[in-house]
């Protein structure tokens, strides 16, 4: 990679807090939700640039959902960043009719996590790579476990239930059309598959060494009570992964996916939303952490009790 002077203006004209200072040893960055689709969006991933050449980027899912502007976009960071790791989103595993890769699900996913080791992007096949700059050591989990539908919506007991909810409702994830579950026979079933084996591999983790898991979905469904239509839940993770947190030791969860970018503490753990989010979001919030996330060395103490409540809060909306 080749070192940049820092940009510390995004395209908004704001300045990124997270890019005034850079410790010695780097720092452990985080983002997502890129949504490069959209030109605006495009212009923001162009002006990320890392503080040092020792600063590492961790991205969490919805880069964008053709090919070619992952490739593109991952490649780019990868220019940047010393070291990449990505965890795929929603997004990246839909199959768009335009894009000139027409896989489907696992193959699609297999297909991507190819494409980032042509990069040298880590992903979630790879060992977990270990953060020994400020803050560290911490090995750095990408996750990649979907949903199962089990944060189902208010008053129904069923998946199904809260599935024709949403239908009636007409607040519908767009991967219901996009986001093919190919071989297995629906997404929860893809879901259960890829639970099992990451707590196969995070149990064999040496816990010596603290976790920094990163997730395009919450672990825990605490921070999808704040979204604007609560029956959207239902794609935003599941509750088997709930304890991850407590069970295996964890410094610290980054996810997306919410468009909600704000900290919060769980259980004594910080999870960090870290999403960009669509121009029409940004343009109402802005960007009020920045737009890359400082997660080593934590940069703050917590706001308030680190006891599930939130320092800062949003709104959500259906399409993430
Ligand atoms: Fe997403
Ligand atoms: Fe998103």
């Amino acid at each position: 990679m080749s070192p940049t002077p820092p940009d510390q203006t995004g395209p908004t004209g704001r300045t990124d807090p997270t890019t005034r200072s850079a410790p010695s040893g780097g720092r452990l960055l985080a983002v997502s939700d890129l949504h490069i689709g959209m030109s605006e969006n495009r212009a923001i991933l162009e002006s990320l640039r890392p503080g040092s050449d020792e600063d590492w980027l961790l991205v969490a899912g919805d880069v964008g959902e053709m090919t070619e502007d992952i490739e593109w976009a991952l490649r780019l960071l990868k220019d940047r960043f010393s070291t990449v790791v990505w965890a795929p989103g929603n997004h990246e595993l839909w199959t768009p009719r335009e894009d000139r890769v027409q896989l489907r699900g696992v193959a699609r996913y297999r297909h991507l996590v190819e494409l980032c080791r042509g990069l040298g992007v880590l992903t979630p096949e790879d060992p977990y790579p270990v953060w020994t700059g400020p803050g560290g050591p911490v090995a750095v989990a990408p996750l990649f476990v979907l949903y199962d539908y089990s944060f189902r919506a208010p008053g129904t007991d069923t998946v199904a239930q809260s599935l024709a909810y949403a239908h009636e409702t007409g607040v519908v994830c767009s991967d219901e059309y996009l986001l093919h579950p190919d071989p297995y026979p629906d997404r929860g079933a893809w879901c259960r598959a890829r639970v099992a084996e990451t707590e196969r591999r995070l149990a064999a983790h040496d816990p010596a060494v603290p976790l920094v898991l990163v997730n395009h979905y919450p672990l825990v469904r605490e921070p999808t009570r704040v979204l604007h239509y609560p029956e959207f839940a239902q794609w935003c993770g599941t509750e088997l992964t709930a304890d991850w947190h407590q069970r295996f030791t964890t410094a610290a969860v980054v996810y997306g996916h919410l468009h909600i970018p704000r900290t919060t503490w769980y259980d004594g753990v910080r999870f960090e939303e870290v999403s960009i989010g669509y121009p029409r979001e940004w343009r109402r919030r802005g960007h009020p952490k920045g737009l890359l996330r400082q997660i080593l060395p934590y940069p703050a103490q917590p706001a308030t009790a680190p006891n599930g409540a939130a320092t800062t809060a949003g709104q959500g909306t259906s399409t993430r």
